[in-house]
């Protein structure tokens, strides 16, 4: 992948001094122009960690002037999320006062949307959008791992064992994804559709990583996939349907379905043996583990609006 277009001051200029490797001067860095500006460049910061890009040279994942301006742009980011959040519920009886919290959180269903009356250019467009995610699919939680105790270490790698496929690259998430999108003559080249991820995509995608990437905020990366996978099982059904009613190819619906069973599974998973043995062993984090599901959820609402008044219109 090549570094993005840039879309304001900022990212003009932290993504020249990326191409060029000049970074000496990015203390006198422009302010971002906008949101997008900020998260479009926070983004590209983050990307060095994942699978970088062939126009910025290696050395400079841990440039210290690079990651200055990262920090600045995640401390900025992560008041955003907070100032965003409710209160969280009690810390009795977590397990079931976190499936609560998932079930009261009422937002815009875009699957719901997508089964029974988007259009194909629309669900490509979702599709397109999704690539952002899916081609680095359940990544952002690898970077916690080994910042957690053995118990919930082990249960996160059974949840990680089975998003990277049980040993088989075919059945990968993200292969799913790759298959799906190439039947369905879309690019899968890995950040082919960068240009076009709005605000919500950056942020959904930065949210991820911020949590992913501080130990610090590793409870807020486990409440972040719990709330995820307790969210994607019945959407899931909904964006099959969808797709089978425009009759997409077979491996584009399959990536759908295989996410019906398995993140039944997942919740539970991410849910008591993940989140409620974290919260066992580190009380204390609790209220963390609450700003990341609140996040999953309002960062996908903040999306579904996004599109649907897009395509009300
Ligand atoms: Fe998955
Ligand atoms: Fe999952």
């Amino acid at each position: 992948m090549l570094i993005p277009n840039a879309r304001g001051a900022l990212s003009e200029t932290v993504f020249a001094a990326m191409r060029s490797g000049d970074t000496a001067h990015l203390g006198e860095a422009p302010p971002s122009d906008t949101a997008e500006d900020a998260q479009l460049t926070l983004w590209a910061l983050y990307e060095q960690h994942y699978r970088g890009f062939e126009d910025v040279a290696g050395e400079l994942e841990w440039d210290p002037q690079l990651i200055a301006v990262r920090r600045g742009l995640e401390r900025e980011f992560e008041a955003t999320l907070r100032s965003r959040m409710p209160e969280a519920p009690d810390p009795e009886g977590f397990e079931e006062a976190f499936f609560a919290f998932v079930a009261d959180h009422d937002g815009p269903s875009l699957a719901a949307h997508v089964k029974r009356k988007a259009t194909e250019e629309q669900v490509h467009e979702l599709l397109r959008h999704r690539t952002i995610y899916h081609l680095k699919e359940a990544d952002h939680t690898t970077w916690v791992i080994p910042r957690l105790s053995d118990r919930v270490k082990a249960a996160v790698m059974e949840l990680q064992f089975d998003e990277y496929g049980n040993g088989d690259p075919n059945r990968l998430h993200a292969h799913l994804f790759v298959r799906g999108l190439q039947d369905s003559g879309l690019d899968a080249t890995y950040g082919a559709y960068i240009d076009e991820a709005p605000l919500e995509t950056l942020e959904e995608n930065n949210a991820m990583s911020l949590f992913g990437l501080n130990r610090r905020l590793r409870a807020a990366s486990l409440g972040f996939l719990a709330a995820f996978e307790a969210t994607s099982s019945s959407p899931s059904r909904k964006m099959a349907q969808g797709l089978h009613r425009l009759g997409f190819p077979e491996s584009m619906i399959e990536y759908y379905t295989e996410h019906v069973e398995a993140d039944a599974v997942h919740e539970q998973l991410a849910v008591r043996t993940i989140c409620g043995a974290l919260l066992a062993e580190e009380p204390e984090l609790h209220d963390d583990v609450y700003l990341g599901a609140f996040s999953a959820m309002d960062l996908a609402d903040r999306y579904a609006e996004r599109m649907l008044a897009l395509w009300a219109a």
